[in-house]
């Protein structure tokens, strides 16, 4: 079999990432993390697509040289189209259109959030890593998305519960922000809240019909909670942070897998992944392990590097979208919003 190269290219907020894929094995992936945003407490749109602008072609050219190949040996160019900040969609788009003229090769146009899930399709050197089979959940939590997605086949994917307000990494990165933690912030709680307990604090669960998520009231009573003890005591925080974070991870954790529970129920379907950057978080990847051993859920966990935004996701998926000789044109424009792009 003649051996597939791609390159996949993700720039839809502030991480500039390329990587390269031989079939399904990974031979690089780089990640250029944007840290003029950091000062700012959030991603200033502006900025970040200037970011990119500076650092595609380095990124991508550090990844040839990496995976020891030459750009002359790419067979596509793959390229998150959206969601995402347009801005910074507009310059993965346009350097994957114009390398694709250069090269005279086609380009492949990914969804992130499809991305995102078909990460866990990447096999490792080995290749004995056990990969999903269809059709099976995945709880894709990043700080743009909160969703559980029914996936039938690659690009078979049914969104069947999603926020109806905060994305779970948003709530990560609110609550943290309340705290005077750096952005992004969801790592930051994530690593409190290993020293702290979690049943400290308590906070009142959302109480939300279906699969549907809220986060937006947990933030807010948060928000009141550390108002009035404030009041009480200006170093409330410093003095209960890992109590505060791990009580509060503990909280957004329990509403995740409540509704990942109930899906698995719905569907009958006990393959279940979980995706995007808060599923780094350590309490997470526990919470769902224990459902592995308690419940008979054969589960998914990402490796840490396709966590977060990476480009070996947007490779993987552009791989699987070449065997079926799904090419995009040259017109193709990025989307910043996109939840009914899952269902195709
Ligand atoms: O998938 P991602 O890199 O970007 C989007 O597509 O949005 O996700 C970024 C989000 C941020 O909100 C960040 O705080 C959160 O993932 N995150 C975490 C952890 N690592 C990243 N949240 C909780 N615990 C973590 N360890
Ligand atoms: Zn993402």
């Amino acid at each position: 079999m003649q051996n597939i190269y791609i390159l996949g290219i993700e720039s839809s907020c502030d991480d500039t990432s390329a990587s390269i894929l031989c079939n399904n094995h990974m031979l690089s992936n780089v990640i250029a993390n944007q840290a003029v945003h950091t000062e700012f407490g959030g991603v200033v749109p502006e900025l970040a697509s200037r970011a990119h602008q500076q650092n595609i072609i380095p990124v991508i050219d550090t990844a040839l040289k990496k995976a020891g190949i030459n750009k002359k040996e790419l067979n596509a160019i793959a390229f998150t189209r959206g969601p995402g900040l347009l801005g910074s969609l507009l310059v993965g788009t346009s350097f994957a259109k114009a390398f694709s003229l250069g090269l005279e090769i086609p380009i492949v146009e990914i969804d992130h959030m499809q991305g995102h899930i078909l990460s866990h399709f990447i096999q490792n050197e080995e290749g004995n890593k056990l990969i999903p089979e269809f059709p099976f959940l995945c709880l894709t939590v990043s700080g743009g998305h909160t969703q559980i997605v029914l996936i039938r086949d690659y690009f078979e994917m049914e969104v069947i519960g999603q926020t109806i307000d905060d994305a779970a990494g948003e709530a990560f990165d609110k609550i943290a922000k309340i705290m005077s933690l750096p952005y992004p912030g969801g790592p930051f709680v994530d690593k409190f809240a290993k020293e702290g307990n979690p049943l400290a604090f308590t906070f009142p669960k959302p109480s939300i019909q279906g699969l549907d998520f809220s986060f937006s009231g947990l933030k807010t009573s948060f928000l009141y909670f550390l108002r009035d003890r404030l009041k009480e005591d200006a170093d409330f925080i410093e003095k209960h942070k890992a109590d505060l974070c791990a009580s509060i991870q503990y909280s957004i954790i329990s509403v995740l897998m409540d509704k990942l529970t109930k899906a698995v129920k719905k569907t009958g379907i006990k393959q279940v992944a979980i995706a995007g950057g808060v599923s780094a978080n350590s309490g997470l990847r526990n919470a769902i392990l224990k459902m592995q051993e308690n419940s008979g859920w054969t589960v998914f966990i990402p490796e840490f590097q396709f966590t977060t935004d990476n480009a070996a996701m947007i490779a993987i998926a552009g791989y699987f979208k070449y065997q079926r000789g799904e090419f995009a044109g040259q017109s193709a424009i990025p989307y910043s919003r996109g939840a009914s792009k899952q269902k195709k």
